[in-house]
C-alpha cells in the first residue's frame, strides 16, 4: 500500500501514517492477514526515521489492529472489522442528469437456473476453446515485437482484410478493407456512428419494440429518440419521423419480434434515407443462424446512396465475452470514425483482434459455425415441436426463422415481477417482452432464448412455461 506524508499537515508524521493504515484496514484495502510493509522499507521510501514508522505500528498494535509476528513483520488481525466499503464512502461526485437516467439492462450477469430461456444467450459449451486458445497463442507470438505500439484504432489491416473476405462470402457485401472498422461489438459500432453523425437534440429512430441498450445509448448522447412501430414485415417505414438523422434497424431478424424486413420495405427505407441523407445502421446481430428461408439481400447491398452502415458482431456467433464486432462504413466516414475510436478507447485489444484474424483465415470460424448451426437448428425445431404439442396453449409464437430466440405473445400474462417470481419458483429464467418496449404501451409476452438450453430440456422447459399461465 502506498503511504503519503504531507509536510504542511499539522499532524505528526507518525500520526499521518497511523491514520492512513487504520483507514485502509477499515475500508478493506488492507484485509485481515495482510502484511504491513517492513518499517525499514517504509522509512527508506519516505525518507524518514525508522522510529517514526515503528511509532505508528506500535500504536496500531496497541489498539488491536495489527499484531507483530515473531521473526518480524506485522499482520492485520481478523477482527479488525472493515468500516464502510468504497461504495459507501462519501463522495462529492455525482453523475450528470443525462447519465443518471441511464439504467442497466438485463438479468443477473451470472446465474445458472435449471432451465435458461434468457433471450440472447449462446451455448458456452459450443465455444471452440482449444481453437481459440491456439489462435491466441499464435497472436501473442506474432505480436510480441509490436507490444510497444498502439495499433490502428480501426483494427489491423490484416484483420480488416479477413473480415472483408468473410462478409463478402457470408453476406455478399462488397467493400474494401479500408471500409471496415473493428469494434467491441454491434453496440459499440452503433455508439461510434452515433457520436460521429449526431449532434445533441438530433432525432434518431429505433424499432419499437427493439433492443433497449440502443435507445439508452442514443439518449445518453443527447439524441431525441423516437420508437417506430414494427409489424410482420418489419419496420413500418411510413411511420419514420421526418426529422430523423439516423435509423437503427435489424432487417434480417427483427429484435425481438423476429420479422424479416420485406424487400418492398427495404427499398422504401433506402429511398427515405437517400432523400434525406439520413444514416441507416443495419444491425445484423444474429443472422448467421438461419433455419428456413433464403436470406434477403442486406440493405447494404441495395444501397445506392452510401447511407447504410452494416454492423456485424461475434457475440452470437462465438461469445459476447469476446467483445468483437465490426462495421462496414462508407469511405467518406472512415477518417471521422477512426479518429473518434482513437479518442474514445483506441479500439479492440491487438491480441484479441489478431486471434480473430487467425480464427477466420485458418477456417476455424467456418467450422465452428457449421457445427453451431446444426445444434441451434435442432433447438429451434425442438421449441416449435414443444409449442405445437401444448394443448390449448396460452403461448402464441411469432414466426422467427433465424437467430437464437423467438417471441411468444401471452395475452393472459401476469406482470413482470409476478412472472419473475413464478418462473424462478420453477427454475426457469425468462426474458419479458414488455421491457423491449421503450416508447409505447408494451405487449405482454416472453422473448424465448433457446441458445443456452440443452435440446433435451426444451420440452420440459416449455411445458413449465405454459403452466405459468393459468
Ligand atoms: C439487436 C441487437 N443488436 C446487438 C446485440 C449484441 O450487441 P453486441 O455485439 O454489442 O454484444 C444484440 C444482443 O442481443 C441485439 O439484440
Amino acid at each position: 500500500m502506498e503511504l503519503f506524508l504531507d509536510t504542511d499537515d499539522e499532524r505528526a508524521l507518525s500520526t499521518q501514517l497511523y491514520d492512513q493504515i487504520r483507514a485502509a484496514i477499515g475500508d478493506g484495502r488492507l484485509p485481515p492477514g495482510g502484511r504491513l510493509q517492513p518499517s525499514r522499507v517504509v522509512a527508506h521510501e519516505l525518507g524518514i526515521a525508522r522510529s517514526t514508522v515503528t511509532d505508528a505500528y506500535a500504536r496500531l498494535t496497541a489498539e488491536g489492529y495489527v499484531e507483530g509476528r515473531r521473526g518480524g513483520g506485522s499482520i492485520v488481525l481478523d477482527h479488525a472489522a472493515p468500516g464502510p466499503g468504497p461504495s459507501e464512502a462519501p463522495t462529492a461526485l455525482a453523475p450528470s442528469a443525462t447519465a443518471a437516467a441511464v439504467r442497466r439492462y438485463g438479468v443477473a450477469l451470472e446465474s445458472h437456473p435449471r432451465y435458461d430461456l434468457t433471450a440472447g444467450r449462446v451455448d458456452t459449451r459450443l465455444f471452440p476453446l482449444a481453437d481459440w486458445r491456439r489462435c491466441t497463442n499464435r497472436a501473442l507470438t506474432r505480436l510480441a515485437r509490436d507490444f510497444g505500439y498502439y495499433g490502428d484504432p480501426a483494427g489491423s489491416i490484416e484483420l480488416r482484410r479477413a473480415l472483408t473476405h468473410w462478409v463478402a462470402r457470408s453476406r455478399g457485401i462488397a467493400g474494401t478493407a479500408d471500409q471496415i472498422v473493428v469494434t467491441h461489438g454491434a453496440g459499440h459500432a452503433a455508439h461510434l456512428l452515433a457520436r460521429v453523425l449526431l449532434t445533441p437534440g438530433d432525432v434518431a429512430a429505433v424499432e419499437e419494440p427493439g433492443y433497449p441498450p440502443i435507445t439508452t445509448m442514443l439518449r445518453s448522447l443527447g439524441a431525441e429518440v423516437v420508437g417506430v412501430p414494427v409489424d410482420e414485415h418489419g419496420l413500418i417505414v411510413d411511420a419514420l419521423p421526418d426529422a430523423a438523422r439516423l435509423v437503427h434497424v435489424t432487417p434480417s431478424h427483427q429484435y425481438p419480434l423476429g420479422a424479416v424486413l420485406s424487400r418492398q420495405r427495404r427499398l422504401a427505407l433506402l429511398r427515405w434515407a437517400g432523400r434525406r441523407g439520413a444514416a441507416v445502421i443495419e444491425d445484423d446481430y444474429d443472422s448467421e443462424f438461419r433455419y428456413l428461408n433464403r436470406p434477403l439481400e442486406p440493405l447494404h447491398r441495395l444501397d445506392r446512396d452510401g447511407v447504410v452502415v452494416y454492423v456485424g458482431t461475434f457475440s452470437k456467433m462465438l461469445s459476447p465475452a469476446l467483445r468483437l464486432g465490426f462495421a462496414v462504413v462508407p469511405p467518406g466516414l472512415v477518417p471521422a470514425i477512426t479518429a473518434m475510436q482513437q479518442a474514445v478507447d483506441f479500439g479492440v485489444p491487438a491480441v484479441t483482434a489478431q486471434a480473430l484474424r487467425t480464427f477466420i483465415e485458418d477456417g476455424y470460424l467456418d467450422r465452428h459455425l457449421r457445427r453451431a448451426r446444426k445444434v441451434y437448428a435442432r433447438r429451434h425445431r425442438a421449441v416449435g415441436a414443444a409449442l405445437a404439442a401444448l394443448p390449448d396453449s396460452p403461448l402464441t409464437p411469432l414466426p422467427s426463422q433465424a437467430g437464437l430466440h423467438l417471441t411468444l405473445l401471452t395475452p393472459r400474462t401476469p406482470d413482470d415481477q409476478e412472472l419473475g417470481v413464478r418462473s424462478t419458483r420453477h427454475g426457469l429464467q425468462l426474458s419479458s417482452l414488455r421491457r423491449t418496449y421503450q416508447h409505447s404501451p408494451p405487449r405482454a409476452g416472453v422473448v424465448l432464448g433457446f441458445g443456452a438450453i440443452p435440446t433435451a430440456d426444451i420440452p420440459d422447459a416449455i411445458g413449465l412455461l405454459a403452466s405459468l399461465y393459468p
